[in-house]
């Protein structure tokens, strides 16, 4: 633990830290470039010189190790001197592209060019090297070479992360450029992070260009819901649309990276297929209702079920899509507050879905092994009984929760299964099985609620409300919470309410909290085994 002094303040860190790290622990920045803390080091920008006391020279901050007693000084003259330098020197072939750059708000050439005030170019505007724009370099990714100030992160990215190496840096000099070597393209499932990396706005999304000004967009912590990874994500959206989702660093699940899949999800969860209001089946088509309305027929329903035939006619599947806050609600109304066991827990993913041995899983579901620490998908009741007893007609009313059927059943099981039975759907957009439905109860995707999913891993991650819900639908734990109280359930306030109860309700998470779980999110001891595999299960 090497103790060291940095612009006059005293820091003690861990051994094996270099210099912008430790220099971090007290919030200052060296600035840098070609420095990222996931990939290896490169040192080739220069930007971060900084002095060394008894080190005739100046030193780059991000290739030298803290030692003890060390003096480093990032503000002195000297430092300053050879720092505006470097930036000088980095500016003279970029272009002037500001105003219509993406990387614009983000951009670390950008910031430190107003930090330095570097503000007249000695370099004649003729005299910059001319070099390629718009370059496509793949499905998600376009190139502008004359950005580039060749800090060779996205070549070490494609390196030491995926190990495709699709791109290098060719040339000499001033004339040096970044391109696809010959017969590649960038297209591995990761290529997104390529853009996230590049310091400047040389590598820029094709998704996101020219969609929306940075600083116009808020930022809210969340996770990725598209598989069981759950790799952590800022979703950046504005007055309730989002615009674009991008890695958040987690050291135990995602490191600094996320996939090209999940990056675009934000895209399928704002889709034109949501619900926007609760809806009754009438003579022809839906019509919409206010909430008072949809939830005293609910109540109305699951009572005259329950007097008529008994709790057992009345049952539940819930999708491995639900929080672990809407699964625990929705197995407690219908166990404790309606009184039948008949709930079970459905984890679907296609049979032919990619995945990796680096992040991407082929459980397409986000909390599957949420679901299984409640003893839904243990081997107890599960969808298929549930559809096998609607099929004999003992199942008068079923409760479907953030699942779509259709796909694990197909229409003529369900046919024959859901003819007779009363169906009542609580989802975020129509589906295949909403066609069955008598009344539909609107709730709120991942970005628009408050809750937690339990990772592949058994870590259970806390996703944040982004912006509420379209229309008049709520998030799934309110809908919840307030179906639970037509039957003597208790009103939450909040989903923190809510984790808390259920959370005591396991040794294994017991005291556990939304403040507890901070931004990384618990890893909680291994639940059982699944008895039914991830895939095309049932
Ligand atoms: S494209 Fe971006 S990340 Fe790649 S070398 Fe150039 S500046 Fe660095
Ligand atoms: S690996 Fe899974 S959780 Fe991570 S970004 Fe991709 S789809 Fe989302
Ligand atoms: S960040 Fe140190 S040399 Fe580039």
């Amino acid at each position: 633990m090497p103790k060291l002094e940095i612009d006059g303040r005293e820091v003690t860190v861990e051994d094996g830290l270099n210099i912008i790290q430790a220099a971090e622990r007290l919030g200052v920045e060296v600035p840098h470039y070609c420095y990222h803390p996931g990939l290896s080091i490169s040192g080739n920008c220069r930007m971060c010189l900084v002095e060394i006391e008894k080190m005739p020279k100046l030193q780059i901050a991000c290739n030298t190790r803290v030692t003890e007693g060390m003096v480093v000084k990032t503000t002195s003259p000297k430092t300053k001197a050879a720092q505006a330098a470097v930036l000088e020197f980095l500016l003279i072939n970029h272009p002037i592209d500001c105003p219509v750059c993406d990387q614009a708000g983000e951009c670390k050439l950008q910031d430190y060019y107003m930090d330095y005030g570097a503000y007249h170019s000695r370099f004649p505007l003729e005299a910059k090297v001319e070099k390629r724009k718009v370059v496509d370099l793949g499905p998600q990714v376009v190139l502008d070479q004359e950005r580039c100030i060749l800090c060779a992160r996205c070549t070490r990215f494609l390196d030491e992360v995926t190990k495709t190496s699709e791109l290098g840096i060719f040339a000499r000099g001033d004339h040096c450029y970044i391109d696809l070597f010959p017969g590649k393209k960038l297209d591995n499932p990761y290529s997104g992070n390529v853009v996230d990396v590049c310091p400047v706005g040389a590598l820029t999304s094709k998704d996101f260009r020219f969609k929306a000004r940075v600083w116009y967009l808020e930022k809210t912590e969340s996770i990725c819901t598209l598989c069981a990874n759950g790799c952590n994500i800022d979703i950046y959206h504005r007055r309730g649309q989002m615009y674009r989702f991008r890695p958040r660093y987690n050291p135990d699940v995602n490191q600094y990276w996320m996939c090209d899949e999940g990056r675009l999800w934000y895209k399928e969860l704002q889709r034109e297929s949501r619900i926007l209001r609760p809806l009754v089946r009438g003579e022809q088509d839906f019509a919409g209702v206010s909430w008072d309305d949809a939830l005293s027929r609910l109540a109305t329903t699951l009572t005259r079920a329950k007097e008529e035939h008994g709790a057992g006619a009345i049952a539940g599947i819930v999708g491995a899509k639900a929080t672990n806050e809407e699964t625990y609600l929705f197995s407690r109304l219908l166990t404790e507050q309606v009184g039948t066991d008949l709930v079970a827990g459905l984890s679907w993913s296609p049979a032919d879905v990619s995945h990796d041995d680096f992040l991407i899983k082929a459980d397409k579901n986000p909390n599957t092994r949420g679901l299984q620490a409640m003893g839904l998908l243990n081997g107890g009741t599960s969808a298929v009984d549930v559809l096998a007893a609607a099929a004999k007609g003992t199942v008068k009313v079923l409760l479907v929760f953030a699942v779509d059927l259709v796909p694990t059943f197909g229409p003529e099981k369900l046919d024959a299964a859901l003819s007779n039975a009363e169906v009542i759907v609580f989802d975020t957009d129509y589906s295949g099985t909403t066609e069955y439905a008598d009344l539909v109860l609107p709730i709120g995707t991942a970005p628009e609620t408050e809750g937690t999913f339990t990772n592949y891993a058994d870590r259970v991650q806390r996703v944040q409300q982004a912006f509420p819900p379209p229309g008049d639908a709520k998030p799934g734990w309110e809908v919840l919470s307030q179906c639970g109280v037509k039957f003597g359930g208790t009103d939450y306030l909040s989903s923190a309410e809510v984790f808390v109860e259920l959370a005591n309700k396991s040794p294994a998470s017991a005291g556990l909290t939304y403040s507890k779980l901070g931004a990384y999110g618990m890893q909680l001891p291994a639940v059982e085994q699944p008895t039914e595999p991830a895939t095309a299960q049932s």
